[in-house]
């Protein structure tokens, strides 16, 4: 386990700003950059709203983002970069959008490949175009990560390349973008940003400069996300997920997720479940799993999410599930088109996802992995 004194690297981006209304401050930011030829990568949603960021000049709008984007998705934004040539390249929308504009501000004009960028630290800098992140979700928190994760088709799972190159010179993050999340999404991507958090917190790797943010992080999203559910307008209630989701992105960096990230990832890459709501259904279980290891470290987690529990894992496993179905959030895989016939392959896919497992406070065995998925089933 890691301590006080353990050494760690804090990367973030140069300009964070925040707060309701801060979106058209990137346009500004770009002007006094001389920044002229843009490219805004976006989903569909998003780029019928480019206009909020106030950009100047020659801009270019890349629309079709897809939701868990695969590695043709990343090839059409590629092309639109390359015919672009921008000076800047912006990322607005969820995580999908921001992790494709990230590789497109590396890859566009490089002779690097995805093949050849996958894992930590391949990219050849320096960059030559300027990165602005700008969240539409409150989720993944990609705007102040140097990670991106893209589908491979092929082998059905998340090629996760990871590069200091690929860190935002500006992220804004402007809740009031998230006002028109719908409720189902709100909610999973609300666990998403709280799991990130939790996973950090009860890391192998977890380091006490980093638990600061995941505690807090899973306390605003115990104190707002039920609000934002209810209703998508009120204010506070964005701003406090908006930072959830900052603080999530915060911990990823330096010590990442762990086995409920593992287990989640082949419902999104297999079954096209929503990456959020992939974590709220895999969340109790592993959670209860890691109890033994971390007593402590749950018991603050439950509380920060303002649900008693005893130190009972049954009491965990109770509290975490109702905390995600209270949310509306489907916690059955039964329910969500998995057949039970794919259990032991997805089981195979999870068990293969070393980097996130071998960060978990307790071993966790193909053999519990898929107890879990059938316990989920
Ligand atoms: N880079 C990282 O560190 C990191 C961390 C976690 C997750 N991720 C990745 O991020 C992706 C998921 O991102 P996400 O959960 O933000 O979802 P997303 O970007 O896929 O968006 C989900 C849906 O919401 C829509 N949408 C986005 N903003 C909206 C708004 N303001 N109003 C209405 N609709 C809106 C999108 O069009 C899309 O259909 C996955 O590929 C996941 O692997 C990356
Ligand atoms: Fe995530």
């Amino acid at each position: 386990m890691v301590s006080l004194d353990s050494p760690i690297t804090i990367i973030r981006p140069e300009i964070i700003e925040f707060g309701v209304g801060t979106a058209e401050r990137l346009g500004k930011w770009a002007s006094d950059k001389g920044y002229a030829r843009i490219l805004v990568i976006s989903d569909a949603f998003n780029a019928t709203r480019v206009d909020t960021l106030g950009l100047k000049g020659e801009i270019t709008v890349f629309a079709d983002v897809t939701p868990e984007p695969d590695t043709a998705n990343l090839d059409k934004v590629l092309a639109a970069a390359n015919a672009a040539d921008a000076q800047l390249v912006v990322g607005f929308g969820g995580g999908s959008a921001m992790d494709l504009a990230k590789l497109a501000a590396v890859l566009a004009g490089s002779s690097q490949t995805l093949r050849e960028v996958v894992g930590p630290n391949k990219v050849h800098g320096p960059r030559r175009v300027a990165l602005a992140q700008v969240p539409t979700t409150a989720g993944t928190g990609s705007e102040a990560g140097i990670r991106a994760l893209v589908t491979d088709p092929d082998t059905m799972a998340k090629l996760a390349v990871e590069s200091i190159h690929m860190l935002a010179d500006i992220a804004v993050i402007d809740p009031a973008l998230t006002f028109t999340v719908p409720a189902r999404t709100t909610a999973a991507t609300g666990v998403d940003a709280m799991a990130h958090c939790v996973e950090a917190f009860t890391n192998r790797k977890a380091h006490p400069m980093i638990d600061l943010y995941a505690i807090e992080g899973t306390r605003l999203v115990g104190k707002y996300l039920a609000r934002a559910v209810k209703d998508g307008a009120d204010a506070e209630a964005r701003a406090g997920l908006a930072l959830a989701s900052l603080y999530g992105g915060f911990c990823l960096g330096p010590v990442n997720t762990a086995g409920g990230h593992a287990l989640a990832y082949p419902l999104g890459t297999r079954w096209h479940i929503a990456h959020g709501a992939a974590n709220a259904l895999i969340f109790p279980h592993v959670l209860a799993f890691n109890t033994p290891s971390v007593p402590e470290k749950t018991r603050a987690v439950m509380d920060a999410l303002g649900r008693k529990t005893s130190d009972d894992v049954q009491s965990v496993f109770d509290a975490a599930y109702s905390f995600c179905a209270d949310l509306g959030i489907e916690m059955k895989l039964s329910a969500l088109g998995v057949p039970d016939s794919d259990l032991d392959a997805m089981a195979d896919d999870a068990f293969a996802i070393r980097r996130l497992l071998d960060n978990n406070p307790r071993d966790l065995a193909r053999a519990d992995i898929r107890s879990i998925y059938e316990a989920a089933y």
